[in-house]
């Protein structure tokens, strides 16, 4: 068990944080078009569920709160299946109350369409107009609370200027870590293969974690959050 000072000030400061819950988000969001149709990305949950197996086997108590992916789920965690962004809004809002981190891994769709169609759509209705609206930032909507402060990291993925893109995230989604992975012209990085992640936290310390596998990626980021819990 990594018992810390942060994580004992949490049990003295309030009673309904529960200091060794931490609640995990990971795959994609699906956001309905019609009853059969609907705008997603490949995100296989794969880094999310690495998070929460190493973080269970840390002695965490977590709760996976996980989009539509057909990937196996380890035992032994708590899951919360969720199939919209507002959807994960919700599971997340709930579920982090009592908790002392939040790992967002997921790849949350940033827009829906204004209004789904209930049945199927016929092709004779014609391609027609896809209205959409933006979803809600999840980060962001999660309110202050007193007491024990809630961890967060966050991870995402830039085709652009990618460390500036991390350092504005970080800042704005006010994360304690956030972990950046590049587009490259590989695909991505979706399902089991290795990747090449920059983490940086919210004191401008930063490292590459370079060709590893999600788990051990998973593995530096829980190492990276103990020790800033415990400093
Ligand atoms: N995130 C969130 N709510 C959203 C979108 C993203 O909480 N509606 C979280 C992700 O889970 C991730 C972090 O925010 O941990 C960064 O995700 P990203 O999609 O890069 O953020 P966006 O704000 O959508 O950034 P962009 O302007 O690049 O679309």
């Amino acid at each position: 068990m990594h018992k810390t000072r942060s994580t004992q000030y949490a049990v003295r400061s309030t009673k309904k944080i529960i200091t060794r819950q931490m609640v995990v988000t990971a795959g994609p969001t699906q956001e309905p078009i019609d009853r059969v149709r609907f705008i997603s990305n490949p995100s296989t949950g794969e880094m999310g569920v690495e998070i929460a197996r190493e973080a269970a086997r840390r002695g965490w108590s977590v709760t996976l709160i996980l989009g539509p992916t057909p990937i196996a789920v380890p035992r032994g965690l708590r899951v919360i299946r969720v199939r919209t962004a507002r959807e994960m809004r919700g599971a997340v809002l709930r579920a982090v109350k009592t908790a002392r981190v939040l790992v967002m891994t997921a790849a949350v769709s940033d827009w829906r369409p204004a209004r789904a169609v209930r049945g199927k759509m016929k092709r004779s209705a014609g391609p027609g107009l896809l209205r959409l609206v933006e979803n809600p930032d999840i980060l962001n909507s999660i309110p202050k609370r007193g007491g024990g402060r809630l961890w967060r990291v966050g991870f995402c993925l830039e085709s652009g200027d990618f460390k500036r893109e991390a350092r504005r995230k970080l800042r704005d989604k006010k994360l304690d870590f956030i972990v950046a992975n590049r587009l490259g012209r590989n695909g991505g990085p979706f399902g089991q293969k290795p990747v090449t992640v920059w983490i940086l936290d919210r004191l401008g310390r930063s490292e590459w974690v370079r060709h590893a596998a999600k788990r051990k990626i998973a593995r530096v980021v829980l190492n990276r959050l103990h020790g800033a819990m415990a400093e």
